[in-house]
């Protein structure tokens, strides 16, 4: 793997997103390597069972495994689980990965160490047609409500005093900030967890930043260039 570091503070940048072992960038809002490894060196250990119920393409498989932890990973789109099983065929671990529902969870109370994840940003991508329960299809409202589910599922299978990573950002619709961060990060704290951390991390290699840069230019507004990193704790008030 090349030069990695542990980050120290809360705002995190980078330009090369990694692509050692299997991680390519071709996933549709997939996610740099470098973050996951940060969030699973800080808050697991080695054996420590480590959820992503919005696998994608498997980044948090490939991390997790490298790092001789135990991988549950979920996705609504089996095309999504055929990517990640292929990208993880040979890596050695304990490995589940199956087509599943992030807001009802087929994994016993109290079972899980840690929770890393990245949910669809509302519709801003589209992860398929027409499958039932997809994030990315829902309107506004129901996307609050899945997330809602979401919370609860995640505050449910995670052990006393351990962490869910969330990754997120905000959109732009019709002009104006949808603030999908800071709506979700009340939602989880609304289901009882506690805020750990929030990290602002830039955005890189976006493939449509030079257009949007354009539009942005015409009608005046700011392109947005950062998403957040939530951890959040299982406990209970000091
Ligand atoms: C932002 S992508 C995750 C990308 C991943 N971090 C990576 O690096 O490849 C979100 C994923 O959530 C999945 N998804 C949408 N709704 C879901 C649901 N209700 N339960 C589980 N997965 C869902 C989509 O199929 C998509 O693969």
């Amino acid at each position: 793997m090349d030069n990695f570091s542990q980050e120290l503070t809360s705002i995190w940048s980078f330009r090369d997103r990694g692509d050692w072992n299997n991680h390519k960038g071709d996933y549709p809002g997939n996610c740099s390597p470098r973050v996951i490894r940060n969030l699973l060196l800080k808050y697991t250990k080695e054996n420590d069972t480590v959820l992503d119920q919005f696998l994608g393409s498997g980044t948090t498989a490939i991390e997790v495994l490298l790092l001789n932890r135990k991988i549950i990973g979920i996705d609504i789109n089996k095309k999504a689980l055929d990517i990640s099983n292929c990208r993880i065929k040979d890596l050695n671990g304990n490995k589940i990965l199956k087509v599943g529902n992030a807001e009802k969870l087929e994994i016993s109370n109290e079972t899980v160490n840690f929770i890393c994840t990245h949910p669809p940003y509302l519709d801003i991508i589209k992860y398929s047609k027409d499958i039932e329960g997809d994030l990315s299809l829902l309107n506004k409202v129901d996307f609050y409500t899945a997330i809602k589910n979401v919370a609860n599922e995640c505050y449910r299978v995670l052990k006393f005093k351990s962490k869910c990573a969330i990754i997120i950002g905000d959109v732009r619709k019709k002009g104006y900030i949808e603030p999908l961060g800071f709506n979700v990060m009340n939602i989880f704290l609304s289901t009882g967890f506690l805020l750990k951390e929030i990290i602002i991390k830039e955005q890189h290699n976006c493939k449509s930043t030079d257009k949007w840069k354009e539009i942005a230019k015409q009608k005046n507004f700011l392109l947005i260039q950062h998403e957040y990193i939530f951890v959040f704790e299982k406990n209970y008030f000091k």
